[in-house]
């Protein structure tokens, strides 16, 4: 479970600080799957690094599982990342010339699993995201929509208890964000992960539970979304 209580994020830039987040308190559950939306510069991507465990806040409280995080050190947050904590971005961030299967062993080496489970965890990963033909594959060989499977392959692999994805469908057409979506959506079904999303794109969220909006660095709005979008249904447009 994620509790913060007035998250505030101070950037100092010259004389002139920048208040990327301005007391953000919220509660998000064990299994949840929650969009985070907001203008550009409204604090999005600050409020996912300090979940994530990525960076600390100025000052405010984060509790995660029941550990205090605001006061951890760089080995103990980069410890707690490693264990509950997957990420995608949205440029992927895959190696190139890389396979899929090596960029989405890399996160077992950096654990010190050894060869044959790397390789077996790995491979049920890109199974798992509908990639097992796709195993030796560089990402110049593939779509960006199946470069977006690979990274959430790897974001999973180590099994964390909370998806963090920083606009995963941003480089992507509309139908395929929905095709990512669908796939975020099975994993926290069958996998009962926590899904953290940050969008642009209102259809999109609402293929979530939850919708947070912030501005500013502040939360403006916090509401449940009754009738998420399914698999399969036809997009509406605005
Ligand atoms: N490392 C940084 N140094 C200085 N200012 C930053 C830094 N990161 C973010 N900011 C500023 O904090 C505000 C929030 O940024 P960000 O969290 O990236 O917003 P979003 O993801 O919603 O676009 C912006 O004004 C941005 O310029
Ligand atoms: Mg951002």
């Amino acid at each position: 479970m994620i509790q913060t209580e007035d998250l505030m994020k101070v950037y100092q830039m010259g004389d002139t600080e920048v208040r990327a987040l301005n007391g953000a308190s919220f509660t998000i559950d064990k299994g949840e799957m929650v969009a985070i939306m907001g203008p550009s510069g409204s604090g999005k991507s600050t409020l996912m690094s300090i979940i994530g465990c990525l960076d600390a806040p100025t000052s405010g409280k984060y509790i995660l599982d029941g550990l205090s995080v605001e006061n951890m050190d760089e080995a103990k947050l980069a410890e707690t990342r490693g264990k509950k904590i997957g990420f995608v971005f949205q440029q992927f961030n895959l190696l190139a010339r890389t396979s899929a299967l090596e960029n989405v062993m890399l996160p077992l080496t950096y654990a010190g699993v050894s060869g044959k489970e790397r390789h077996d965890r790995a491979m049920k990963a890109l199974d798992r995201v509908g990639l097992s033909q796709r195993t030796h594959h560089a990402p110049s060989e593939l779509s960006g929509g199946q470069q977006q499977r690979v990274a959430i392959a790897r974001a999973l692999v180590n099994e964390p208890a909370i998806l963090l994805a920083d606009e995963p469908t941003g480089a992507l057409d509309s139908k395929t964000s929905v095709e990512i979506m669908e796939l975020f959506q099975s994993l926290h079904k069958e996998n009962g992960q926590t899904v953290i999303l940050v969008t642009h794109d209102a259809h999109v969220a609402r293929h979530t539970d939850r919708i947070i909006k912030l501005s500013d660095g502040q939360i403006i709005s916090d509401e449940v979304n009754h009738n998420p979008i399914k698999a399969g249904a036809p997009r509406v447009e605005e």
